[in-house]
């Protein structure tokens, strides 16, 4: 049936038929709020280059999460800033490291709330790379055992997700391996699997002290052309074990996302990360966009290309629309 039988704007006249035929909705389940954490107490240090995101301390940290909680947030996402780096990132398998401490903080006092912990090792490295350095470059096979080191010390202070974000070559059968064997068996993992060395990364790595001192992540992260080696991260990553896979950036690869949900059977996650988050707020604090409406298109269009989980900074700021 072709015109003038068939006018698509007759369903697009009324707001009810519209909202009757909405494809894809966001719902608050979607969403993921990452956030910071430091030692020390009352701290909430602004991050410059990602306005109304802070580092704080526990204290702060759990205050500000009963906050979201109360206002509909039903799960963060946790990376943590040590007192002291050192070569292999170690410091951050301490029972008493500062995501160790969040997590039970936030659990004692939120235990409604999932709390994710991000599981690398850039924060805690001199260097900043996400591994242990020999010749030059991450070792992959060293710090498959530091990354599960620090699995396991999350899941023991009472993580209810882990996300290792390193992107080594077998660290989710490694995650897997030392969970169950320490009767973590039901604690499931999500793996960024298609990690790209992305610029879009750069308030992140403000925000978590992570820059790396000499080179890139190009050794490890993939490289934004490519989409076969994405499908091949999944598979892998799957038959490893992990839970769910996560695509990140999400914005330039709507693509990727779509292809791996049309090829996998596995929720997938997308990280609408710190770039795009400050692109959106920098226009907007110049009157350029309308925020909330860009913000709704944006993290719609996620879902709509396969995502089920959405990891965003803007999660706090729309939560109460959905
Ligand atoms: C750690 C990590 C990074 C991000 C999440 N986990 C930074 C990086 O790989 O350098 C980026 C998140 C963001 O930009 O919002 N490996």
């Amino acid at each position: 049936m072709s015109f003038p039988a068939t006018r698509l704007r007759r369903l697009r006249k009324s707001a009810v038929t519209r909202n009757m035929i909405r494809e894809t909705r966001l719902n608050r389940s979607n969403l993921v709020m990452p956030l910071f954490v430091k030692h020390g107490s009352n701290i909430m240090n602004p991050v410059t280059s990602m306005p109304g995101n802070y580092q704080f301390s526990v204290d702060r940290l759990t205050e500000h999460c009963k906050m979201l909680a109360g206002s509909g947030v039903q799960s963060v996402l946790l990376f943590g800033i040590p007192e002291k780096k050192d070569e292999t990132g170690d410091v951050a398998s301490s029972p008493d490291g500062i995501v160790q401490q969040a997590i039970r903080s936030l659990k004692n006092e939120i235990p409604g709330l999932f709390v994710i912990a991000d599981v690398c090792n850039c924060e805690y490295t001199v260097h900043g790379h996400c591994g242990t350095i020999i010749n030059g470059d991450v070792d992959n096979d060293s710090t498959l055992t530091t990354l599960a080191r620090q699995s396991l010390s999350l899941a023991l202070a009472g993580a209810d997700m882990v996300a290792p974000s390193d992107m080594m070559d077998g660290r989710v059968a490694a995650i897997r391996k030392v969970l169950d064997n320490n009767n973590f068996h039901n604690l499931p993992i999500m793996s960024y699997s298609a990690k790209y060395s992305s610029a879009f990364y750069g308030p992140f790595r403000e925000a978590a002290e992570s820059k790396p001192e000499f080179g890139d992540r190009a050794t490890y992260q993939m490289d934004p052309a490519n989409k076969d080696e994405a499908l091949r991260e999944v598979a892998l990553d799957v038959e490893e074990g992990s839970d769910i896979v996560m695509v990140k950036p999400a914005l330039g690869y709507l693509d990727i996302i779509n292809e791996i949900k049309g090829n996998f059977n596995i929720p997938v996650a997308a990280y609408n990360v710190s770039g795009e988050f400050s692109m959106v707020k920098a226009a907007a604090e110049k009157g350029w966009i309308d925020e909330k409406r860009i913000v709704m298109e944006i993290l719609t269009s996620i879902k709509r290309a396969g995502a089920d989980i959405i990891i965003s900074y803007h999660t706090k700021d729309i939560i109460a629309e959905l």
